[in-house]
């Protein structure tokens, strides 16, 4: 009974405050409208749910207010109103095309992951982990260039931009630097600016004065992605939009994000090592298999166009454990070094671990050379190693991690003249992979002897002189024949 009385009380207190508020709110001139999203894909909802329906993750949903006030006429902002009811509707055979309105961003590792070049009034996303370098790529972009361009920042002062400046040394007369995070005033700047290309660092920083939530959060990226992509698109400027990324690997904000936005780019690398590769994650204007790669040193980020030189070390004649797998990366042939270390365990259970390359996938080889081939696996720890920290996920490597693991059980080594391309099958079955011709070419071009591969379909391989040998395998045992006998 008192239990039942003061639930009702409480009730009631609730309702009386709401009224209270809204009354408050309301003899204010206030409409205070808010809403709740997911903070992992941005779905909506008008009330909190536990789970969400678009992606399925749980206790995701948080409120977030989305407007202070009703006038509308407010969010008419000046450069809009100007443009206002000067887009008409047109044929399709009177619209030009893109193709030859591309701006050469002197970058050419950037400039293939592009597909040829920055395309006038395009939106970019950048996304990265904290630290690996996107905003010095941004700024070294813009010193580069011979045209205006407006960089700014919401994360760093001029200052500190000044220093990272002198630090690379470029300078561009025509580059701008503002420091602001009202995505109103940044427009505003940009319209009387007028640059060819604005680099917005980051977008996770900048706040539109119609949205009330905290910068970074779900209506507020999007918000603030939205004015910066009509503005692309009515004045014809690009724009690049630095992103975080949150810790399961996903640009922060919504998902939503990247469908607004022209290209995504994915900047990635391990922070230990020089390397960062550039990925195309989408792109309206051309191809996603594209991959641009650069080494950070003290002068900014370098470009690598050659990196199988750099990721294979010398021979040294006797060190067991390692072999060379002629990987692709996008579209480009990547010669990748493969070092594994097979010891017999200590403890009961054996050890299994592995940088740079699939876990499962290692324990599913291990398998495979256990059942078909009789190696006593199962008894020692193996370390599975990729060289320069790049994560590799083209199946073409696994001849090449299991000649590895074999050459490191044996304790017999394995000539870095010879290069490997094939994916091993759970019946231990050598299976063909793409591209075989350029991976054949780049192991030429680098001075290799014999390349294996797989034997299946090698009939369609050109008949051509490539300057190597190429040998066939279609089994695991025979790897142990012609590499191991
Ligand atoms: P930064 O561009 O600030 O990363 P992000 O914007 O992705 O957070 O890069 C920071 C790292 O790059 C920092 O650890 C220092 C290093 N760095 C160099 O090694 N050389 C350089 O010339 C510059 C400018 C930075
Ligand atoms: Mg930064």
């Amino acid at each position: 009974m008192t239990v039942i009385a003061f639930s009702l009380f409480m009730t009631t207190r609730i309702f009386l405050v709401t009224l209270f508020f809204s009354f408050f709110l309301k003899i204010n001139g206030l409409k205070v409208k808010s809403s709740f999203f997911c903070n992992n894909c941005g779905a909506e909802s008008p009330k909190w749910i536990g789970k969400c329906p678009s992606c399925q993750e749980w206790n995701t949903y948080n409120e977030e207010i989305i407007e202070k006030k009703t006038i509308h006429e407010e969010k008419e902002m000046m450069w809009k109103s100007s443009k206002k009811g000067k887009v008409i509707p047109k044929k399709l055979d009177e619209i030009g095309t893109l193709s030859t309105q591309r701006i050469n961003t002197l970058d050419a590792e950037l400039n293939r992951v592009l597909g040829g070049g920055l395309v006038f009034g395009s939106i970019i996303l950048v996304g990265g982990q904290p630290g690996i370098g996107k905003s010095t790529l941004l700024l070294q972009l813009a010193l580069k260039q011979k045209i205006k361009v407006l960089y700014v920042s919401g994360e760093e002062s001029e200052e500190q931009i000044k220093m990272r400046a002198n630090r690379i040394g470029n300078n561009n007369s025509d580059c701008f630097i503002y420091t602001d995070i009202n995505v109103n005033n940044i427009l505003k700047e940009a319209i009387k600016l007028s640059p060819e290309v604005i680099i917005i660092d980051s977008i996770q920083t900048l706040v539109s004065p119609f949205i009330d939530s905290t910068p970074g959060s779900v209506s507020q990226v999007r918000e603030c992605t939205g004015e910066l992509q009509r503005f692309a698109k009515e004045t014809n400027i690009s724009v690049f939009i630095i992103g975080h990324i949150t810790k399961e690997g996903g640009i922060a904000g919504p998902k939503l994000l990247e469908h607004i936005v022209d290209v995504v780019l994915q900047f990635e690398g391990d922070q230990h090592y020089s390397y960062r590769i550039l990925r195309t994650l989408k792109n309206r204007f051309g191809s996603t298999d594209e991959i641009g790669i650069y080494a950070m040193d003290v002068h900014g980020l370098r470009e690598i166009s050659n990196p199988s030189e750099l990721l294979i070390s010398p021979d040294d004649g006797h060190l067991s454990g390692s072999s060379i797998a002629a990987s692709v990366e996008g579209m480009r042939p990547l010669l990748i070094e493969t070092q594994a270390l097979v010891s017999p365990s200590i403890y009961g259970t054996p050890q299994r671990s592995a940088t740079g390359f699939d876990l499962r996938r290692l324990s599913m080889l291990l398998a495979v050379l256990e059942k078909r081939c009789g190696l006593p696996f199962g008894q020692n720890d193996v370390f599975l190693n990729i060289a320069g920290g790049i994560k590799v996920t083209d199946p073409s490597i696994d001849l090449a991690v299991v000649t590895a693991l074999i050459s490191s059980l044996q304790d017999i080594h394995v000539s870095k003249k010879i290069c490997f391309a094939g994916e091993v099958g759970l019946s231990g079955e050598i299976r063909p992979v793409s591209r075989v011709e350029q991976r054949i070419q780049e192991a030429a071009r680098l001075g290799f002897d014999t390349i294996f591969i797989s034997a299946y379909k090698s009939e369609l391989l050109s008949k051509k002189n490539f300057g190597l040998e190429v040998r066939l395998l279609s089994k695991i045992d025979d790897l142990l024949k012609e590499v191991f006998a």
